[in-house]
């Protein structure tokens, strides 16, 4: 489990540029869920998702990994590495390798897994993002689409079996197919049991994969809870400045000419429901 206590970031501190990126934040992470994290830009989503593995160090506060404080000296880089996989932003830009297997190779080698792992481990997490392995591995990187480089970045942290994968906007910059194909691909990670945070600005898909949501704003947590509650928070989401999903919108201006109406997070389904309520 991974807990942040009374957490404060300040940067540049001591200059005309002193920022205060996350203040008094507190949050636990248990295994299993699937967590979004939102706000507005500059809110300090980076710098919270950054603060998981120790690449961010609070200025106040704990960070601790199974219970023990992660930015003490004796805590060792590589146990926190392999426990907290981070799939930072456009993460098909650091691509080097001449080969998928190379590329996803990489961590589990790093980490001094034995050959037999290495190759256990980058065959599962290319089956986790929805490859098969053998007729992608001897592939150059670069030649792939770009939602499968991006799957490729993210199998290459999952092949270090981590407790927890973070990942910073993993649909960033993509057409709807890419970003259908790697959210389905994290979805299935997820049901596999792997606990996953990310953070997005799509609200649709803070509201349909997560099962939590951990609301930003100006370095503060304003909001830690179910989607649900989060998204029926009228004043909350425009005093952040985000939007509610689209089901959710819709069904808001139905209820102003018809009343009461049924609820699902599902379009067709809702649109089914008000059908059937209104006689079609
Ligand atoms: N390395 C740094 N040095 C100085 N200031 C920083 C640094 N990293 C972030 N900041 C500042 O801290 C604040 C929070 O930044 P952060 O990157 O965490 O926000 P974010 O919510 O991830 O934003 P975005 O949605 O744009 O990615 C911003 O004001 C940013 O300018
Ligand atoms: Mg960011």
């Amino acid at each position: 489990m991974l807990e942040i206590r009374n957490v404060n970031v300040v940067y540049d501190p001591n200059t005309i540029f002193r920022k205060e990126a996350l203040t008094n934040v507190s949050l636990q992470i248990s295994s299993g869920e699937s967590i979004a994290i939102i706000g507005k830009i500059g809110s300090g989503k980076s710098t919270l998702i950054q603060l998981f593995n120790g690449l961010v160090k609070p200025d106040e506060g704990e960070v601790l990994l199974d219970g023990v404080d992660i930015n003490t000296k004796n805590v060792s880089r590589k146990e926190i590495i392999r426990k907290v996989g981070i799939v930072f932003q456009y993460p098909e830009e650091q691509f080097f390798a001449e080969t998928v297997f190379e590329e996803v190779a990489f961590g589990p080698r790093n980490l001094d897994f034995s050959q037999k792992e290495i190759k256990e481990c980058v065959y599962d997490a290319l089956r986790v993002m929805g490859f098969d392995p053998p007729s992608i591995i001897h592939r150059t990187p670069f030649s792939l689409s770009g939602g499968e480089k991006r799957r490729v970045a993210i199998a290459s942290v999952i092949a270090m079996r981590p407790e927890i994968l973070i990942l910073d906007e993993p649909t960033a910059g993509m057409d709807y197919a890419g970003k259908t194909s790697v959210i389905s691909h994290i979805r299935e990670g997820r049901t596999g049991g792997l606990t996953t945070a990310f953070v997005t600005h799509d609200m649709e898909e803070a509201f349909y994969l997560a099962n939590r949501i951990i609301a930003l704003d100006s370095g503060f947590i304003v909001f830690d809870g179910s989607p649900e509650e989060f998204f029926s928070n009228r004043n909350l989401i425009s005093q952040i400045g985000l939007e509610a999903p689209f089901v959710l919108r819709f069904r808001e201006k139905l209820l102003d000419c018809l009343g009461e109406i049924p609820f699902s997070k599902n379009l067709e389904t809702l649109v089914d429901l008000i059908g059937a309520m209104i006689g079609h």
